[in-house]
């Protein structure tokens, strides 16, 4: 996983749980990075995992919800970082099925060592997208954040249903509809 991915979550639980909790879920996780990270290195995903977990613990805040509120922040990172890319789309349906054949190449280009989901569009419409996610992460609140802010993006809303299809999080379809 990127360090881009780990920083930018220890900042964002700084600003919302402050310094001390930073320091203690690090000091509770086995990391091999000693907690130290730079955007540009690569780390184990088993450290996200540590972090999120020992964050939820201490918080009370589901794994889930602690995804989603991160994404939702990551999306301004992307933003920032790969204006460019976002500027190519003018809506948020053509946007998110892109992913996988576009946003997600690009990404790959300039992070050859990226862990990336696989998202399948099953089906679409101009106001309706059903997508398959997979990856081993099972990350998809953190897929969920980043469509709600995509939707947000372009002044637009969704009604946005997970339905799992292993029951680990692994495969999942997202049933998004334009509200
Ligand atoms: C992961 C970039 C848009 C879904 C990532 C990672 C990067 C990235 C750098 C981390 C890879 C790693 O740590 O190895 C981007 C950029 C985007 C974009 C530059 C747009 C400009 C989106 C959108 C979605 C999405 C709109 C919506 C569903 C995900 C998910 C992951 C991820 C779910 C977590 C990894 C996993 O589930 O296996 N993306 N992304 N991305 N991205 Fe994107």
């Amino acid at each position: 996983m990127k360090g881009i991915v780990f920083t930018e979550f220890l900042d964002l639980v700084e600003e919302k749980f402050g310094l001390e909790m930073v320091d203690k879920i690090i000091s509770q996780s086995e990391l091999e990075s000693d907690g130290i990270y730079t955007s540009i290195g690569t780390y184990s995903f088993s450290e996200m995992l540590q972090l999120l977990e020992n964050l939820s613990s201490n918080t009370g805040v589901s794994i889930d919800d602690l995804l989603l509120i991160y994404a939702e922040h990551f999306f301004s990172v992307l933003k920032e970082s790969y204006s460019g890319l976002l500027e190519s789309f003018n809506d948020p349906i053509e946007m998110l099925s892109s992913i996988e054949n576009h946003i997600h190449v690009e990404v790959r280009k300039i992070y050859p060592d990226a862990e990336l989901p696989t998202f399948i569009v099953e089906s679409r419409t101009d106001t309706s997208l059903v997508m398959i996610y997979k990856s081993n992460r099972a990350m998809h609140h953190f897929g969920l954040g980043l469509m709600n802010k995509t939707f947000e993006h372009f002044n637009s809303s969704a009604t946005i249903i997970l339905e799992k299809i292993k029951e680990d999080g692994t495969e999942v379809k997202f049933i998004i509809n334009k509200n």
